[in-house]
Order: C-alpha cells, then structure tokens, then sequence
C-alpha cells in the first residue's frame, strides 16, 4: 500500500481512477516525454492514461511506491514521483536489478515552484527511515532540470553509465546518512 506522506505544500498519495484526465494531460506532452525511455512518445490516447493509472496502482510494496503528487492547497496533482527497482540493461522485456531509483515527471504549468524537489526530498526521507541503504537516479545526458532536482535533494553526480535502461544515462546516487559507512 502506497503510504501518504506530507510535506509543507504537498500531499502524495495513492493514484485515484479520477486521476486519468490529469495523466492523460501529463504524459501527452512532448516537453514531459522528450527526455523519458529510450525511444521517447507521448501518449496518444485517454485509455493509455487509465492503463497507466492501474499500472501506479499495482505496485504494492511497504516502502517502493508510485505517488500521485498533489497540493494541499487544492487537491490538484502536479506530478509523479517514483521509487522502485530500477530496470538492469539487457535483453527486452528489462529486468528490474537490485538498486533502487527515484523519478519525477511534473506538469509544467507547475515546474519552477520547487515542487518537485520538495516531493523527492519527502520520498527520500521515506526511503532511509525505512532501511534503504542507497537510491539511484538516472537522466538522459541533456536532461539539465532533472539534474539539478538530483543535485538539490543531495545527490551525487558519478558520470555516466550504461547499466540500466539500455542507455547512456547521467548517474546520480544518495546514500542513506544513517547507515552509510564513515572514513
Ligand atoms: C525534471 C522536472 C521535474 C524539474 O522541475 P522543476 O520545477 O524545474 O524542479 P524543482 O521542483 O526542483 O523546481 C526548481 C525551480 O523552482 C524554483 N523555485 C521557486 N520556488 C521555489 C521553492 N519554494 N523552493 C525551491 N525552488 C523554488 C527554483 O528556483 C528553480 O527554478 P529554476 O529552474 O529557474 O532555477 C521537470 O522539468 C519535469 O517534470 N520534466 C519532465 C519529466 C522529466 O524529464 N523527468 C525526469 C526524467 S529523468
């Protein structure tokens, strides 16, 4: 069960069904997908909005989750945020490896607000109080505002690698301050 957590000005909380329209206006846009998979796309379709929504749904797990991003405000979403097994390179369909990765994809009638920093930063403290050693981010080399997300919420930058996705992808990684090792 994907568990709600708060931060100053946002609330993230499970994927509702009603969510369709507002994924639907995310992820058809190509500002949102240029940057995203491999061979990017937009969605073309409101039914590929609802797979989407039951596909968020699906993944159940005490501390990975898919979190609808919304302000408290007004309940509108503004983005998703992402912590789940990052998929290893390989043969199609990929397979998830054993580090975990964080992701974000918001609106841009909602970028530059600091939201998406704020939401990781929450979706970080959540991964250490649970136990997770470390957490991966990966962006697309050109992917300068997603870069600067990893870099606000304390990640740091290892250069590029290969071993996920099936792509040449800038490599960022955070340690867990409790259970890192010390010098
Ligand atoms: C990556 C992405 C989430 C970054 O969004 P963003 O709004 O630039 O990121 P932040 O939430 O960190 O906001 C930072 C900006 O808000 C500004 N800001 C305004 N109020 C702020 C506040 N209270 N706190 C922090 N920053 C604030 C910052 O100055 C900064 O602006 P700048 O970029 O002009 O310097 C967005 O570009 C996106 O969704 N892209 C499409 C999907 C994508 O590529 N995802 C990543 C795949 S790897």
């Amino acid at each position: 069960m994907t568990e709600e957590i708060k931060t100053e000005r946002l609330t993230l909380r499970p994927w509702e069904d009603s969510d369709a329209d507002f994924v639907y206006d995310l992820y058809s846009r190509w500002v949102v997908q240029r940057f995203i998979g491999t061979e990017p796309s937009v969605m073309e379709s409101r039914s590929e909005a609802v797979e989407r929504v039951q596909r968020f749904q699906e993944l159940d797990h005490p501390v990975h989750g898919i979190w609808a991003v919304t302000r408290t405000d007004d309940g509108q979403p503004v983005g998703t945020l992402l912590l789940k097994p990052i998929p290893a390179s390989g043969e199609e369909p990929l397979q998830p490896s054993n580090d975990v990765e964080i992701g974000w994809h918001f609106h841009p009638d909602h970028w530059g607000s600091g939201f998406a920093t704020e939401a990781a930063s929450a979706v970080l403290d959540h991964a250490f109080a649970a136990g997770l050693e470390q957490v991966v981010a990966v962006t697309n080399p050109a992917n300068e505002a997603s870069q600067s997300v990893c870099r606000r919420i304390g990640m740091e930058h290892l250069g590029q690698t290969k071993k996920y996705y099936n792509a040449e992808c800038e490599l960022f990684l955070v340690q867990n301050p409790a259970t890192a090792q010390q010098d």
